[in-house]
């Protein structure tokens, strides 16, 4: 189908069809993949049993649509572009050929190791061209992969692998990131002492430092690939056969390992990439995301490479070695379409502007957003000063249980809001419920944001835990999917997500539960009980404000506080660390136990002037003594 809309009447006839019809709108849209078998019914679906299925029996295999069906009029067109950490270091152009040869050796090596379809494979690595070797490869021979963001700590690690039971393991010896060296196998190896499930880790040699390889169960990457064939079938996967799961915080108890399935997952990515963006032929694409994170997964590797695109991977960090560095990738690789962090914008507006003005970013044509509400000052900065106020800026809202874009702007379609997601894309059915869960039918309205029928990239469930799956998403407003996050639509119908309103935070537009990093604090021996809530944050959006109780006073505040965060990092790990550490003799609890977080939030905001009602606590005197204490 041709995604290029040409006025914003196109795009209202493409929504109300969408909506009239949505299962001739998406088989519209999967009739242009190459399946190996054409589905039986396009839908089947009950929000009441948390159960969505797209494409009913037919049968395909991503790494075929993403590669081999472009060989034949893109074989030497650069599919992806490396841009390595050190600006010193030369860019690899890897082309659609190329590509092809190399997911197909790592493929061939993974099955040498005895991976077969439906197993599961941990991947730890840094940004570089074989970390998105490895994970095409996994789809190609239909392993589900199960990336894990390489700033994790071990014990996250090793809590993911025995979720998902992974019987291997790809890390590279290290990583750089910025001018620092990161000693990745170790990691692997303190995780792996706890998952006796894994049979074999294949280490690749980036940093060339010494690592320990165990006997029997370590390869290197180098001598395996070495041995393998390029000529790899890939494996037939049927539409709702698992493709990965990514694992997200909940609002309580440990991360949830999401499950996207194959063939919905490869007609929404793609036809979302191409509509939101208006990506056309030729264009070059960099998101700046990791692909431990699901933006990664979906818009630096198969929304692009789906659409025959060309794809940045970024090893490095926007801030070494200088705060010029994403500019002058935009520059070196002259970027049309440039996709990144409100949290990113944030610390780069901080710098002077001559490290912008140094490079030429005329090539631009289209910015996007993703990861958390963009304030109105960070949105100005970024049209002014990188769009020079000719780019749309594509707001996009959606989720790593969503697959895809939901709510954003198309570019030079729809009109733009600063700080608004505005409007629902083809195919996306919002509701906005009040707290009684009735839905709010008029324009003017502020509720929770949920989605009323199922689009194609949907998570089916939770790993392991359908039960778990119902209850987050589909038990608080029955027969609706709720995204846990808060929304106003003004008097046009646009969007503005205002937030969560579960006990999830946004930090630097990463997803963090606040149960888990209290648990994570509790760890530190001196800790006797915490509470963790999200404050405003200059740079990071919300930052981690910790109150806690500790077994005895401290005799060296910040020396504690430095421990408590190395427990954090150790734990969860960096991204996790608390910014603020307020300790404190009790918290405001009710009389049947529960913290009233509510006003820790305002304490940690600096409001205290209107803290409610406090009279059901347990214990009012206990709110006076941290409110004089707030940080
Ligand atoms: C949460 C999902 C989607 C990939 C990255 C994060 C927030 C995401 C926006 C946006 C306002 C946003 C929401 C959402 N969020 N994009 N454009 N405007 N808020 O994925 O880690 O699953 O987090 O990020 O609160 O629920 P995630």
């Amino acid at each position: 189908m041709n995604t290029t809309l040409s006025s914003f009447d196109a795009y209202a006839e493409q929504y109300q069809k969408s909506i009239a019809n949505p299962e001739d709108f998406w088989s519209n849209i999967a009739a242009d993949f190459k399946w190996r078998k054409k589905w039986d019914k396009v839908l089947e679906w009950d929000f009441h049993k948390a159960e969505v299925k797209w494409f009913v029996g037919g049968k395909l295999n991503i790494t075929e649509n993403c590669i081999d069906r472009h060989l034949p009029q893109r074989a030497n067109q650069t599919a992806i572009i490396w841009e390595p950490n050190d600006p010193k270091d030369e860019a690899k152009h890897i082309t659609y050929k190329e590509l092809h040869e190399q997911v197909s050796k790592v493929g061939n090596m993974l099955r040498a190791q005895g991976v077969k379809k439906g197993d599961r494979v941990c991947i730890y690595m840094p940004m570089i061209p074989e970390l998105a070797y490895a994970v095409l490869a996994c789809a190609r021979i239909g392993a589900v992969h199960s990336v894990v963001f390489a700033g994790f700590s071990a014990g996250s690690i090793a809590d993911r692998i025995q979720d998902s039971g992974c019987s291997m393991v790809i890390t590279s010896d290290g990583s750089f990131r910025g001018e620092k060296k990161l000693d990745l196998k170790s990691i692997v190896d303190e995780a792996l002492e706890k998952c006796p499930t894994v049979k074999k880790a294949i280490v690749l040699q980036k940093l060339k430092i010494n690592v320990k390889m165990k006997a029997g169960r370590d390869l290197w990457w180098h001598e395996e690939i070495a041995k393998a064939s390029a000529d790899c079938p890939p494996e037939e996967m049927d539409a709702e056969d698992m493709l990965f799961i990514l694992y997200t915080s909940g609002s309580t108890g440990k991360p949830k390992g999401m499950v996207h399935t194959c063939g919905g997952y490869m007609v929404y990515i793609n036809y979302t990439f191409k509509t939101a963006f208006q990506y056309r032929d030729g264009q070059v694409y960099w998101c700046t995301a990791d692909l431990g994170w699901i933006t990664g997964h979906s818009y630096i590797l198969y929304g692009p490479l789906s659409a025959g695109g060309t794809t940045v991977i970024f090893e490095g960090i926007p801030s070494w070695p200088d705060m010029g560095r994403f500019w002058q990738a935009i520059e070196r690789h002259k970027v049309n379409i440039f996709y990144t962090a409100p949290t990113a914008i944030r610390s780069l507006e901080k710098a002077p502007l001559s490290f912008v003005e140094k490079y030429d970013l005329s090539s631009l044509e289209v910015l996007g957003t993703v990861g958390e509400p963009i304030n109105e000052e960070a949105w100005h900065w970024y049209n002014k000063n990188i769009g020079k106020e000719k780019c749309p800026i594509i707001d996009t809202w959606w989720q790593t249980e969503t697959g895809g874009f939901m709510i954003s702007p198309i570019a030079n379609v729809t009109k733009l809001k600063p700080a608004h997601a505005t409007l629902p894309l083809p195919g996306v059915q919002p509701a906005v419920m009040d707290e009684n869960g009735k839905e709010l039918t008029t324009n003017g309205v502020e509720g929770r944001l949920t989605i009323k029928f199922p689009w194609p990239s949907m998570a089916r469930t939770i790993y392991g835990d359908h039960k778990r799956f119902f209850e987050t998403y589909f038990s608080t407003f029955p027969g609706k999917y709720f995204t846990g996050d808060g929304c106003k639509r003004d008097e046009e119908g646009y969007y503005r997500i205002t937030g969560r309103v579960d006990d999830i935070i946004i930090v630097s537009g990463h997803n963090m539960g606040t149960a888990e990093v209290e648990s994570a604090i509790d760890e530190h021996h001196e800790v006797c009980e915490t509470a963790v809530v999200g404050y405003p944050h200059d740079i990071k959006g919300q930052g981690i404000y910790a109150f806690v109780i500790l077994y005895h006073p401290p005799k060296d505040e910040d020396k504690l506080r430095s421990e408590i965060k190395e427990t954090v990092s150790k734990i969860i790990g960096p991204i996790a660390k608390p910014d603020k550490i307020q300790f404190v003799s009790g918290l405001p609890k009710t009389r049947s136990g529960k913290i009233m977080r509510r006003i820790l939030r305002k304490v940690a905001e600096g409001d205290t002037s209107n803290l409610g009602d406090t009279t059901t606590l347990l214990d009012p005197a206990v709110v006076d003594e941290i409110k004089a204490g707030a940080l």
